[in-house]
């Protein structure tokens, strides 16, 4: 489990984030988030806000972005909320970043069925590349934290690295995702097995076959 105790509120942490606003097109996303609640529940679109403010960080600090203090309490002001409850938000959810985060923050899910699977190879993949957990790489790449299950079981072992989950991995299949990302190129998403369109069995589906290709109605075989 990674460390969820914000950035030291630093000197250095107001100067350069104290000024912090939405941009015009970030400011347009937060009131459209805001306007899905009725008149006085604003303060239900702080998941958003923060996710549109780390998004925002991200791209001013070419990384995957993250919420230093001073971002959370102007999403505070944006939503006249205490800056307690953002901070309670921010610090529960794996999603918001509270430390730097590399161009790319790669989250190995270490949990049961991934460790079956070989999440262990996957982490020592990372580690040869200098990645430490809870830390950005010298080259300001990569940021590797070891995550719980992230729903990907069936195409297990899988790994999320920003937006994206990559799964059915091998430390060879990682390997090339990670050299594609580092070359600014988009690797393929999903499932990395050879043949699997999703997470049907690997070797194809083995019942409702009819349904793969039209959407077969079964009613009159019941
Ligand atoms: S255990 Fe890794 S995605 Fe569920």
């Amino acid at each position: 489990m990674a460390d969820r105790s914000p950035a030291p509120d630093t000197p250095e942490l107001r100067e350069r984030w104290g000024s912090f606003e939405f941009s015009p097109a970030y400011k347009a996303k937060a009131d459209t988030a805001i306007a899905r609640y009725p008149e006085g529940r604003q303060r239900s679109a702080v998941m958003p806000l923060l996710d549109l403010a780390q998004r925002q960080v991200g791209e001013e600090t070419n990384t995957q972005g993250w919420l230093p203090l001073p971002v959370i309490e102007y999403v505070a002001r944006y939503l006249e909320m205490p800056v307690i409850r953002v901070l309670e938000v921010a610090t529960f959810y794996f999603m918001y970043n509270l430390q730097p985060v590399g161009r790319f923050h790669v989250q190995v899910c270490g949990t049961t069925p991934c460790m079956l699977r070989g999440s262990d190879g996957l982490l020592e993949t990372c580690k040869k590349r200098g990645m430490v957990k809870g830390h950005v790489s010298e080259d300001g790449l990569w940021t590797l934290t070891e995550v719980e299950c992230l729903g990907n079981c069936a195409t297990a072992p899988m790994v999320q690295i920003n937006d994206d989950n990559y799964e059915d991995l091998t430390p060879e299949r990682l390997d090339h995702v990670l050299d594609e990302l580092a070359a600014g190129r988009q690797p393929k998403t999903g499932t990395q097995e050879p043949g699997r369109h999703t997470s049907e069995p690997v070797g194809g589906p083995t019942t409702l076959r009819e349904m793969v290709t039209e959407n077969h109605d079964y009613r009159g075989e019941w």
